[in-house]
């Protein structure tokens, strides 16, 4: 959601903020901003839109943002429209003070009230601005301390929130703040940043600190001083970044979207890589729990949000088979709603790419208050909830910049793989041999999605065809059911056209009454070796919607001609066992998503209304 970037050093701030910003646009935003503190008065300009609108304003401002210090920011609103107005940076009244926010105030209705009545006038409708008037009160009181004032304000705040600021009286510093979400420090020569992710600064250094939850950081161009909310000397987490920033970059493709597509074989390879231990045993990043902790687990619970959900879905059917622990999936937006029943030997294991989505942070807090284990799969080092996990795995899928989420789910996917393989062999259900045989098998995915890349010349013709269409069916079953939960979701977010994702069993139980002549019906097909049974029932479901006039995709393995009659469009992927089917069956829908948004002029990387970092609950 918002991005954040703040920098003081040498360079002229108002280029190494602009150009923050620019790589944080894919968090997803509707306005932005700058402020830049220079010789006189603070300099800020923001706009609602694109960063282009806010480039324009500062290229036309006539004497320019001279400065070596500076604070910017992209914001998607919540408190208030997305208008020039409720753009970040927010002013004190005095105009002395700048600051930009990610997260809600809770409190602001309470603060804004009660600085009104002492005679403060707002200018916005957000609740940040409350944050900049009580920044420049607490200034006054803390004599001047920039980083005082921002602990003294901290304190007064509910909710969660990543600030910035700074202060024409404090020149050559930002201060920083944060609870409940996110804010990395970029350590520099000569120079430091802060930001919201390590993408914003990455071009000037890898070498990084995470602070901690409830942690003030103050940085000058040679010092970086954290405390906590009260004063006391604190620490963040040193890190270092191991992806530069070709990484980060569309690499010739003309979406991040595609490039990420093509990514996959690499970013699942990179996240088996090294993962097997000699004894067969998965090796965890950073582990927290015992393996009599994991021999003690009875139940699982996944949960994640939208694409990770779907993987968490296809996860489930591999982690009983192996395990045979229950393991639910569960939206983490519902999951502490309905108080799920938690204990000690329940294992929750969070699944997220950014690490920084709320409701799943917020699912994993209530799991840990009932004392259960909380395992996170992660792509993004740094972030919260793999923090606040008991253990991580991370996947090493790479910078992930579109909204629409494609290496992350199958390297989501692996990683949910490799620990349900650990768990089985952890409690002697599996024994290291038949662990390193479904490792290979999983070794194998790679080429296999390879394969499938180098064939999508044809999905793309069937997706220009199909740009017009308004409805699409999606159907599946086993692990082809979450595959098709999927491919509706990139098509919904990508194309903004109604896409649903069936189990193909339940289409006769209603869902078929919306099948007129020629809708697309996408149908995911199971090995006919693995699964015989399943993959006749589908190909009875693929009759069923084709005898209403369905025009059907069918997507199906080498060699499965039973599907050839009732396939108005017939997609081939490899063929490859059961479980590990939507590692090839994604792929298609992936780019049919991509492509027909594109056929229909819109923003791949970042479809309307959406972020990539989903920070508010
Ligand atoms: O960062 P996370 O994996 O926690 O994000 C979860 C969802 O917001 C995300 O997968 C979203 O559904 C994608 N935009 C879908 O493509």
């Amino acid at each position: 959601m918002c991005g954040i970037v703040g920098y003081t050093g040498s360079q002229e701030a108002i280029q190494v903020v602009l150009d923050g910003l620019r790589r944080l646009e894919y968090r997803g935003y509707d306005s932005a901003g700058v402020a830049v503190l220079s010789e006189g008065p603070l300099r800020v300009a923001k706009k609602a839109g694109k960063l282009s609108n806010l480039e324009k304003e500062v290229v036309a401002a006539a004497d320019g943002f001279t400065g070596t210090t500076g604070i910017g920011h992209t914001r998607w609103a919540t408190h208030g429209g997305p208008t020039d107005r409720n753009a970040h940076p927010h002013m004190s009244a005095d105009g002395r003070v700048a600051v930009i926010h990610n997260g809600i105030i809770e409190n602001f209705a309470k603060l804004r009230a009660s600085l009104e009545s002492s005679g403060i006038e707002f200018t916005s409708d957000t609740d940040t601005e409350c944050v900049a008037h009580l920044l420049a009160l607490e200034l006054t009181a803390a004599g001047g301390d920039l980083a005082e004032a921002m602990r003294l304000v901290c304190r007064r705040l509910e909710g969660a929130f990543t600030l910035l600021a700074v202060d024409t009286g404090t020149p050559g510093k930002v201060v920083g703040a944060r609870r409940n979400s996110p804010l990395v420090v970029g350590r520099g020569q000569g120079e430091n940043f802060l930001a919201s992710d390590v993408s914003a600064f990455i071009a000037h250094t890898r070498d990084a600190i995470e602070l901690g939850q409830d942690q003030v950081v103050l940085i000058t161009a040679d010092s970086i001083e954290i405390t906590d909310f009260l004063g006391v000397p604190a620490q963040g987490r040193d890190f270092h970044v191991d992806w530069d920033l070709s990484a980060a970059e569309k690499g010739g493709h003309d979406w991040f979207m595609l490039k990420e597509i093509g990514e996959q074989p690499h970013a699942v390879d990179a996240t088996l890589l090294g993962r097997v231990g000699e004894h067969g045993e998965i090796l965890l990043d950073e582990v927290r729990l015992t393996d009599q902790d994991l021999r003690d687990v009875d139940k699982i619970f996944i949960i994640a949000c939208g694409t990770a959900y779907h993987a968490g879905l296809v996860a489930k059917y591999a982690i009983e088979h192996w395990t045979r622990i229950p393991c639910e999936v569960e939206l983490a937006s519902e999951f502490r709603y309905r108080d799920p029943v938690l204990d000690r030997s329940t294992l929750v294991i969070a699944v997220s790419q950014s690490g920084e989505t709320m409701d799943t942070l917020m699912a994993l807090r209530h799991a840990k208050e009932q004392k259960a284990r909380v395992l996170a799969i992660c792509n993004t080092n740094g972030s919260t909830i793999p923090r606040e996990s008991d253990a991580v795995l991370y996947t090493h899928g790479g910078p992930e910049i579109a909204v629409a989420s494609t290496k992350a789910f199958l390297t989501q996917l692996a990683a949910c793989f490799l620990v349900g393989l650990h768990l089985a062999q952890v409690r002697g259900v599996k024994y290291a041999d038949e662990v390193g045989a479904v490792v290979d098998q999983l070794r194998a995915m790679p080429a296999a999605i390879a394969q499938v890349l180098s064939t999508m010349d044809d999905v793309r013709a069937l997706a220009r065809s199909l740009a017009h269409q308004k409805t699409f069916i999606f159907l599946g079953r086993h692990v082809g059911y979450p595959v098709a939960l999927e491919g509706a979701l990139k098509l919904k977010e990508l194309a903004y056209v109604h896409a649903e994702g069936f189990a193909a069993g339940e289409m006769k139980h209603g869902p078929i009454a919306v099948i007129e002549e020629g809708t697309p019906v996408v149908c995911v097909v199971p090995s006919p070796a693995g699964r015989g049974v399943l993959h006749d029932k589908i190909v009875s479901n693929i009759q069923e919607v084709r005898a209403r006039g369905a025009y059907t995709i069918v997507i199906a393995e080498e060699g499965d001609e039973a599907v050839v009659p009732y396939a108005n469009h017939l997609i081939r992927v490899p063929r490859t066992p059961t479980l590990l089917a939507p590692f090839v069956t994604t792929v298609p829908l992936q780019v049919l998503a991509a492509e027909i948004a594109d056929a229909l002029g819109h923003d791949v990387d970042q479809p309307r209304n959406l972020a990539k970092s989903v920070t508010v609950e």
